[in-house]
């Protein structure tokens, strides 16, 4: 009888320690947490991210723009929202993240180098980001589309983009790339809408021609050479605003900058 009353006693403790515990710590996902309460201090604590604090907090259960599935944080929803500041590396921590979408902020700074490692969806479009696109990009099975245009990124964009097998559209177009596409475009087997439009890119785009492209557009840039007879079979195509030319010919239809392109 005795030891019926122990064990009575000790499950008593044992309940009363769970319930104090999860009153003290957050539902969320403790990596989770760590990662937005940085995001929040870069992106300067804005009043309009409702629910957000640097103390504690539950983002699954209170924090405007985040959305959970059990205890992990799978999208993240920012859009238009006059954010500033600049993006926290930390973000790499979101394990759980699948969309990420910041777009149409007023956000500066850098693409962090490790972007959350299970992403499948990234669209940072229309904002103040700067430098280019990290090399760890290489390294996102997952990713489906990327969108970073509207930007002010620039420079040769490195070799990125060897095992994005699963890279269905990827939006750099209206940022200030320079230099020839690197040979690992070629390496994007599952891409169907490319758009490179108004940047400075330069050279040839021939590793464009084997890829099974359903929309791409590389108007107003710098590129020369010889259409591959491939795009022929690309129902969407806008290649204008360039130093192109067909097989056999050798002057280009279209010199230099199109009228619309500034
Ligand atoms: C963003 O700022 C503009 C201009 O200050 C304002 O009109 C708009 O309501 C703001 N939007 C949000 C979501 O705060
Ligand atoms: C997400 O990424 C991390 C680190 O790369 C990995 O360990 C984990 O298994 C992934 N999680 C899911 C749900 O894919
Ligand atoms: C990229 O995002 C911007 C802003 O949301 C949007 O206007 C644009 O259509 C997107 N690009 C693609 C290819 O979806
Ligand atoms: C490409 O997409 C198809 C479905 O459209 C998918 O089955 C495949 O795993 C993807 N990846 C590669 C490398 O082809
Ligand atoms: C693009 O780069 C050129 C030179 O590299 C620079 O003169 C120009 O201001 C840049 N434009 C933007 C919008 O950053």
């Amino acid at each position: 009888m005795e030891k019926l009353y122990q064990c009575v006693y000790l499950i008593a403790i044992f309940v009363a320690a769970v319930l104090v515990a999860s009153t003290a710590e957050s539902f969320t996902d403790p990596n989770d947490l760590i990662a937005l309460q940085d995001l929040y201090k870069t992106l300067n604590q804005p009043p309009q991210l409702t629910g957000w604090r640097l103390d504690g907090g539950d983002p699954c259960l209170e924090w405007i723009g985040v959305s959970c599935i059990y205890n992990g944080v799978v999208y993240l929803n920012l859009r238009g929202l006059n954010l500033t500041g600049y993006i926290s590396p930390k973000i790499r921590y979101l394990y759980n993240l699948q969309l990420f979408d910041i777009s149409s902020n007023t956000i500066g700074g850098e693409i962090p180098h490790v972007l959350p490692p299970n992403a499948t969806d990234i669209n940072m479009a229309y904002n103040y980001l700067s430098h280019n696109i990290p090399p760890s990009l290489h390294g996102m099975k997952s990713l489906r589309h990327l969108n970073l245009s509207h930007n002010l990124l620039s420079g040769p964009i490195g070799n990125v983009f060897t095992g994005l097998q699963n890279l269905r559209e990827m939006d750099l177009s209206y940022n200030n790339f320079t230099g020839d596409l690197p040979s690992s475009f070629e390496s994007l087997t599952n891409l169907t809408g490319l758009y490179l439009q108004n940047n400075r890119f330069t050279g040839s785009v021939s590793y464009l021609a084997e890829l099974p492209l359903i929309d791409l557009n590389i108007e107003c840039n710098y590129f020369s050479g010889i259409i591959p007879r491939h795009f022929q079979s690309i129902p969407n195509l806008w290649i204008g605003g360039n130093s192109l030319h067909l097989p056999g010919h050798n002057h280009p239809p279209h010199s230099g900058k199109a009228g619309k392109c500034h």
